[in-house]
């Protein structure tokens, strides 16, 4: 059997953010961020811990490099921390910050590894949460200055560029539930908030192309294939519902056909917008918002089934997030259905038509340690992989512009509102030594970036 061959010029990498697993919160100047301060809020995160230390990959950055190197790794997402650029959000950039980026950069480049940068992954400056955060059309402006400095200073020897990560965690999990730094729970607000958070994004694309000359620019989503749980109108309704406050909400304004008119008549409906719709939309935000883009990023996990009604076994929440088995889940509680990742880029593919897509985020989190010969045989990260992958080949052949896959995550790390229990690495750290330990998944990969190509027999588990 052949194995299943990708693009010659396809781009793999493994991901990571910067509050995830930087640690150094208070060195070099780093400003507050919108996540210190969730983090330290008694019963915000699971296990009460925050991302001060983490994997500490602020000062082991040229061990971690020299690792990816080792591991066959062609291209590295990682994102870069406001506070640290402008610890204060706007005004006064902080050189000692640039700097870290620079010398990462540097590293990179020297080992061979094609750097990806995301601008925005979720750390506002906490100055400006004060101020009402995304909720702010100032915030959008302020994050323009941002990007401005950071591309100024790496835009020499960084030509991939995302400006956000997720706009709807950011809004979403941010304002309206509240499960997610800065913590508050106000629908009106976050709709306000998912607005300027792709107004900024409009707005940085073409001050990254002016600073970086031949930059490739995009912005990523959290995608979620979802379907309704049965015919019924009202389960039908209900999926209508979510696949327009998850998915068309962000993938509609970024390729120019604005927001859902479904969506904002629900949105009235439901008291979240005055009567008279999008107010906070000013003349030209649509446009700007536009953009051309030179791909669009992709981060996939899992499908829900939607359903109308309140069931007990998914604690009153209407959305049931998995068919599947329990034991089939992973330890996020995340169904594993790679389908679900082919059925994300043809829907993308054949409705909104972007230039390129790549995967920027999909993994899972398996808790799978250091055996007694301190190995980690992580076969069901393994499998994931390797049946994700064989999903993502599948949409190519069927004409998907796929360009680049990363896997989330280089190393276990802090997984926001769950702690340090949910490990999603390639590499396993020991949190107390921070020791890393390459997991069978690493050598998977490694093999995998090395062949550009997935094996299509049954991979030893
Ligand atoms: C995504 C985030 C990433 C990580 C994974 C598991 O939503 O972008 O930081 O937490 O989920």
């Amino acid at each position: 059997m052949t194995d299943h061959a990708f693009p010659e010029d396809f781009v793999w990498g493994v991901a990571t953010s910067c509050y995830q697993i930087e640690g150094a919160a208070q060195e070099d100047g780093r400003g507050e961020s919108i996540w210190d301060r969730f983090a330290a809020t008694p019963g915000k995160v699971i296990d009460g811990s925050s991302g001060a230390v983490a994997c500490d990959h602020y000062h082991r950055y040229v061990e971690d490099v020299a690792l990816m190197k080792s591991l066959n790794v062609p291209a590295y997402r990682f994102s870069i921390a406001w506070p640290r650029v402008v610890p204060a959000g706007r005004g006064a950039v902080n050189q000692k910050g640039l700097d870290f980026y620079s010398r990462l950069v540097d590293t990179l480049l020297e080992a061979g590894i094609k750097p990806f940068a995301t601008l925005y992954h979720w750390d506002l400056p906490q100055v400006l949460e004060d101020e009402g955060g995304w909720s702010k059309r100032e915030t959008a402006k302020a994050f323009v200055d941002y990007a401005e400095a950071v591309v100024r200073h790496l835009g020499d020897r960084v030509t991939d560029w995302i400006t956000h990560n997720e706009p709807w965690c950011a809004s979403m999990l941010g304002y309206e539930m509240g499960v997610h730094a800065p913590g508050v729970v106000d629908k009106a607000r976050a709709i306000v908030a998912s607005h300027h958070l792709l107004l900024s994004h409009g707005w940085a694309m073409p001050v990254i192309r002016e600073h970086c000359p031949g930059a490739r620019a995009g912005i990523t989503l959290n995608l979620q294939p979802m379907e309704p749980a049965s015919d019924s109108a009202a389960d039908h309704d209900a999926w209508r519902h979510s696949d327009g406050h998850f998915n068309r909400w962000f993938l509609d304004p970024v390729h120019g056909r604005g927001y859902p008119e479904d969506m904002v008549r629900d949105y009235i409906a439901g008291g979240f917008l005055p009567a008279e719709g999008m107010t906070m939309v000013q003349p030209g935000d649509l446009e700007a918002i536009a953009a051309p883009a030179d791909f669009l990023g992709v981060n996939y996990y899992n499908r829900m089934i939607i359903r109308s009604e309140k069931i007990p076994e998914a604690q009153n929440d209407p959305v049931i997030r998995s068919l599947a088995p329990k034991e089939e889940w992973t330890e996020m509680g995340w169904e594993v259905y790679p389908n679900g990742l082919y059925q994300t880029l043809m829907r993308v593919y054949l409705h909104y038509g972007p230039r390129k897509m790549y995967v920027t985020e999909n993994g899972c989190s398996y808790s799978t340690g250091p055996d007694a010969d301190g190995q980690v045989p992580d076969a069901r990260r393994v499998a994931y992989f390797r049946d994700h992958l064989r999903a993502a080949h599948r949409a190519i052949a069927d004409g998907a512009p796929l360009a680049g896959y990363f896997a989330w995550s280089l190393m276990d790390n802090y997984e926001w509102e769950r702690g340090y229990g949910q490990r999603f690495g390639i590499v396993h750290v020991d949190y107390e030594t921070q020791a890393r330990t390459p997991k069978a998944s690493a050598e998977f990969l490694a093999k995998v970036f090395a062949d550009n190509a997935v094996p299509v027999d049954e991979t030893p588990a």
